[in-house]
């Protein structure tokens, strides 16, 4: 039955694929304005700790178990003989649908937002019009709608272009142009008058704002940002060959990964302090506070267009490393691929239009907690979901199959230390620290 499984060109491929995933609206639209929610410097400090312990853990685990299997997320686990673990897989492809229908509605806005920088939509207006101006496309019906139509179809052209020649060629240019797009917001934010203040803000740390739930956040930031716990970068890695060195690459993607969240605070916060405008305006940091500072800036028409492009270029590597996994089950089930793709986009597209509807016309309909559909599910997401799957990889790799993974990460050699802390992080401390994620956000422990 078995067709030869496809495999990335190459090492630099994976990697540009894989951070593609992670770099994503989780960097640009969300890290910003959570280090401007909780102190800055002291955020990034412990968000950092996070990164480079549970998160690439837990990303080498993935790896491991994709490499190992040349499975897809839950025809991996069958490979090791415990069907039962599936379940992670089956779960990775609901949450895979949960994820796509919230972001691909926001990664719809920042398509408009290209299209209404460049026609100078907001020129003239001041920060509370254009908060009038997004509330009022939010919440119309059909042109949001439309926006994630666009995007989703996009996502599904990269992916039906396969393994190497859509995903790995789209990442391979996208990325290094997200680069540069990225380097020059910069340079023209920490060059503006007045930006030393968010230099300050952003670089020197406030301890006192850290609490628990701070460090909760970040946890739930981590794994959203390094698109852990749903099988993603096990998929990915499941298309690399038994030559890749696997520790190598997933210090790669998790700095790659930090590296541009960073650089996405550098290119907004140094701006948003030099126009006095509020760093801690949350969600609407991007899409009100952001376009006002770009109307008071030298060249703003310019650096607004190229923002909203770098946006959609770093949403899109990630939708298509959420449509994957769902592709490459269903390519082992009997479809080909443009049948799984087309399928699983048209299907992704449809529950993404109550997520839409929900800042709208449909804004009465509650869900959880009080939320509606796009709140509902990026609650879900992250309080849930992925601490969930996350935490059955972690005891998957650290308790169940260790001897293999071991082998797999080092070969034939004694495993160094490194190896050694590895595992035990997926044993005890990652799934301890998961635990507190599901507690608090259940709010069964309130902290
Ligand atoms: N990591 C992406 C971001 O930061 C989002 C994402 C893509 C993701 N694929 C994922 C998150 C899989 C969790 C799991 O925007």
């Amino acid at each position: 039955m078995s067709i030869k499984r496809e495999h990335w060109g190459s090492r630099l491929g994976f990697i540009m694929a894989a951070a593609g995933s992670a770099i994503g609206l989780g960097n640009i639209w969300k890290f910003p304005y959570m280090a401007g929610e909780n102190g800055g410097a002291a955020f990034i400090i412990i968000y950092l700790g996070i990164v480079f312990t549970i998160g690439l853990s837990l990303m080498l685990a993935e790896i491991t178990i994709g490499r190992h299997t040349q499975s897809d997320a839950i025809n991996a686990f069958k490979k090791f003989n415990k069907p039962a673990w599936s379940f992670i897989g089956i779960l990775g492809i609901v949450t895979a649908f949960v994820i796509f229908s919230f972001y691909s509605v926001v990664a719809g806005w920042t398509i408009a937002y290209v299209v209404k920088s460049a026609t100078g939509a907001f020129s003239g207006m001041d920060a509370a019009a254009i908060g009038d101006t997004f509330g009022g496309f939010v919440s119309s019906t059909v042109q949001p709608i439309v926006y994630h139509g666009i995007f989703a179809a996009l996502t599904v052209l990269v992916v039906l272009g396969g393994v190497s020649g859509g995903i790995e060629r789209a990442s391979k240019i996208l990325m290094p142009v997200l680069f540069l797009i990225l380097i020059a917001l910069v340079v023209r934010g920490v060059t503006l008058p007045g930006a030393e203040k968010g230099l300050e803000f952003f670089l020197s740390p406030d301890f006192s704002k850290i609490t628990a739930s701070t460090v909760m956040a970040a946890l739930g930031q981590a794994f959203f940002s390094l698109s852990l716990g749903m099988g993603v970068i096990l998929t990915y890695g499941s298309y690399l060959g038994k030559e890749a060195n696997i520790g190598r690459s997933a210090w790669q993607i998790a700095l790659l990964d930090t590296m541009v969240a960073i650089l996405a605070g550098l290119a907004i916060l140094p701006a948003v302090f030099a126009f006095n405008m509020d760093p801690a305006a949350g969600p609407g940091l991007t899409f009100v506070t952001l376009p006002a500072v770009f109307e008071a800036m030298p060249g703003g028409y310019f650096f607004s267009i190229i923002f909203f492009v770098l946006l959609t270029i770093a949403a899109l590597t990630s939708s298509i490393s959420l449509l994957e996994p769902i592709v490459s089950f269903f390519s082992t089930k009997g479809f080909t691929r443009t049948q799984a793709t087309i399928g699983a986009g048209v299907l992704a597209f449809l529950i993404g239009i109550p997520s839409s509807l929900s800042l709208g016309a449909w804004s009465d309909i509650h869900i959880i907690k009080g939320q509606g559909f796009l709140d509902s599910a990026s609650w879900l997401t992250d309080k849930i979901l992925l601490p969930v799957g996350g935490l059955l990889i972690c005891l998957f790799v650290g308790w169940v199959i260790t001897p293999i993974a071991i082998r797999e990460v080092s070969g034939e050699g004694e495993p160094s230390a490194l190896v050694k802390a590895w595992i035990f992080i997926l044993r005890f401390i990652a799934p301890i620290a998961i635990v507190m994620i599901l507690l608090t956000g259940l709010e069964i422990v309130t902290l």
